[in-house]
């Protein structure tokens, strides 16, 4: 059981035999060290309703409340707060096996579940932009963590890959190809989608081929399936690229994208009719939605289908929901992507809801972020105000790194500070991402990002190889020994060690990754103040193990942590 539920469930007991049975405990961290490492704040607004006293009702508690072996210390303080002290000998005990056991003594989140995380998504006619970045690297966090906490995580990448733009590059496609020079054209798929642009604006016959294209693609005709398919698999290997590069473990398996419910679009249209949700207006398919209101007070419309027959963004992700109910089982399906579809999601679980293609027990949450902004505060351009590529902007962090780390240790051979860069220019970009609240927009910046002080990558990265560089001094250590609490700054290193389970729970349920960010910054902090209160080497036998050994689950707590991020870490740099 992590600390908290076990605190809470204390807490609720007393609660209970204090005659509140339905009190909330309300418990969390302290927020300042005077009030104890937890409080419990239930207390205030059960006496409230039942119009009893509150420090009367927390003294009741209080004297219900047993907390043996666990805290030292339980005191009221201002109108019934409670505050919490733990036992160091406790916080030692919780702590004393973690490094043998898997996890670090995480346990599976129960109950488990079958969860999806979708994200990264691109539109496969471009290439990746930094508008992907975000959906990308939050997306894989979570997915990391929903693993690591024990459940069984099927990772989505629902890519862009149908729809009219297709007929008009695989026209394309065929023109370069007769001209010899598709592979070299392939190389920037940018500039291959601008080019098929210009040639569909200007050339009508051109633009009729396209079309005639996208209807025989819908119609599933093989030929024309096999110049997409190629079309797709050169831009699946450019996001691939990406990946590999950022260090994101989506695979091929992964993939399904939005072609992939092509033949399932007619069935759903059917079905939405036979539950009585369809009303045609202007020869369109519509589902009207009363908890939507537009501008005049009056339910919005859905369209599912167009007057022309074709199907649109919303009818496919029907399709994908009811796919991952059907087919896939899911208990949850977290959808990373941007805030501003945040209307579309809504309004897509909610039919999804009403013509039972996600049962109630299914959980559809959308999960939003904002927009990464330049230095001028407005979202991130390059110098001439285009799009900039997710792997150009990669390149440059680790260009910027390698300076960084040149000018550092001008003495480490080329490829160690090469391999460094790497590590620090992706972490640096991830993290800086990462640790805001997705909900914000946030602002781009290099220098921040790439500062070795503050709540950045280089900072943890460096703290990291900061307590290792220990053990190549330290020699063997007893891992066994048990560990000693003695010195504030001893506790609340365990303290914040102890509360490694509760962070990723925390971050699973809300989907928050900036609190895993947060939590680790504090182990970092923590711990340079016990190494600097509290001597490691130069200390002697038992105090000496424990403090190696406080060293080592702080060590592999940063580096798991990190890892959850999907950022590396070094031994020495
Ligand atoms: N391809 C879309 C885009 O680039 C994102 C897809 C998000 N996922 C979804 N199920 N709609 O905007």
């Amino acid at each position: 059981m992590t600390l908290q539920h076990l605190l809470q469930d204390k807490l609720a007991a007393a609660l209970a035999a204090a005659g509140v049975p339905d009190a909330q405990p309300l418990l969390q961290p302290a927020s300042r060290p005077e009030f104890g490492d937890y409080q419990a704040n239930g207390v205030m607004s059960a006496a409230k309703q039942l119009k009893m006293n509150p420090r009367e009702l927390a003294q009741k508690v209080i004297d219900k409340l047993d907390l043996t072996g666990i805290a030292s210390k339980v005191d009221i303080a201002g109108p019934g707060f409670i505050n919490i002290t733990l036992d160091p000998a406790f916080l030692a005990s919780r702590l004393d096996h973690v490094l043998e056991q898997p996890k670090l003594g995480v346990e599976p989140q129960q109950p488990t579940k079958r969860v999806m995380v979708e994200y990264s998504s691109p539109n496969l006619a471009k290439e990746m932009h930094v508008g992907h970045l975000r959906s990308t690297i939050i997306g894989d966090t979570l997915a990391r963590v929903v693993d690591y906490l024990g459940h069984d995580l099927v990772r989505g990448n629902h890519v862009g890959d149908w729809g009219t733009q297709f007929g008009m590059l695989t026209a394309y496609l065929v023109e370069t190809q007769q001209a010899g020079n598709a592979a070299l054209e392939l190389n920037d798929l940018e500039g291959f989608y601008r080019k098929a642009k210009i040639r569909f604006d200007e050339d009508a016959d051109f633009a009729d081929r396209a079309r005639d294209y996208v209807v025989r693609l819908q119609g599933g005709d093989a030929d024309v399936l096999a110049l997409w398919r190629q079309f797709v698999d050169v831009s699946l290997k450019h996001c691939e690229a990406v990946y590999r590069k950022l260090g994101v473990g989506l695979t091929r398996d992964d993939v399904r994208g939005e072609s992939s419910y092509n033949d399932d679009l007619p069935i759903i249209v059917q079905e939405l009719h036979d539950a009585g949700l369809l009303t045609e207006d202007n020869g369109a398919q519509v589902v009207y939605l009363n908890e939507f209101k537009n501008h005049d007070g009056e339910p919005m419309g859905v369209i599912v289908q167009k007057k022309d027959g074709g199907f649109l963004y919303t009818t496919t992700d029907i399709g994908a929901v009811r796919y991952r109910h059907k087919t896939l089982h899911l208990d949850r399906v977290i959808y990373v992507v941007d805030a501003r579809q945040s209307q579309h999601f809504q309004q897509m679980f909610s039919i999804c809801r009403k013509a039972g293609f996600a049962p109630a027990g299914m959980s559809l949450e959308h999960v939003g972020f904002g927009t990464m902004m330049g230095d001028d505060g407005k979202p991130f351009k390059t110098r001439t105000g285009g799009t900039v590529k997710l792997i150009e902007l990669l390149d440059e962090a680790e260009e910027r790194a390698f300076a960084l780390v040149s000018e550092k240790n001008p003495d480490l051979a080329e490829a160690e500070r090469r391999k460094i860069a790497h590590a620090v220019g992706i972490g640096a970009v991830k993290y800086a991402d990462l640790s805001k609240n997705r909900n914000s927009d946030y602002i781009f910046n290099w220098d921040l990002m790439l500062a070795f002080e503050g709540n950045t990558a280089p900072y943890l990265q460096y703290a990291y190889t900061r307590v290792a560089s220990i053990f190549r001094k330290a020699g063997a250590f007893d891992a066994s020994a048990p560990l000693q609490l003695n010195e504030p700054a001893e506790k609340q290193l365990a303290l914040v060690l102890a509360q490694f389970g509760d962070t990723l729970n925390a971050v699973a349920d809300d989907c928050l990754p900036h609190v895993l960010c947060g939590y680790l910054y504090q182990v970092a902090t923590h711990f340079m103040r016990f190494y600097e209160a509290c001597p490691v080497l130069k200390s002697e036998g038992a105090v000496r193990a424990s403090r190696l050994k406080l060293a080592r689950i702080t060590a592999e707590t940063l580096r798991t942590g990190l890892d959850l991020l999907g950022i590396e870490v070094l031994e020495s740099m």
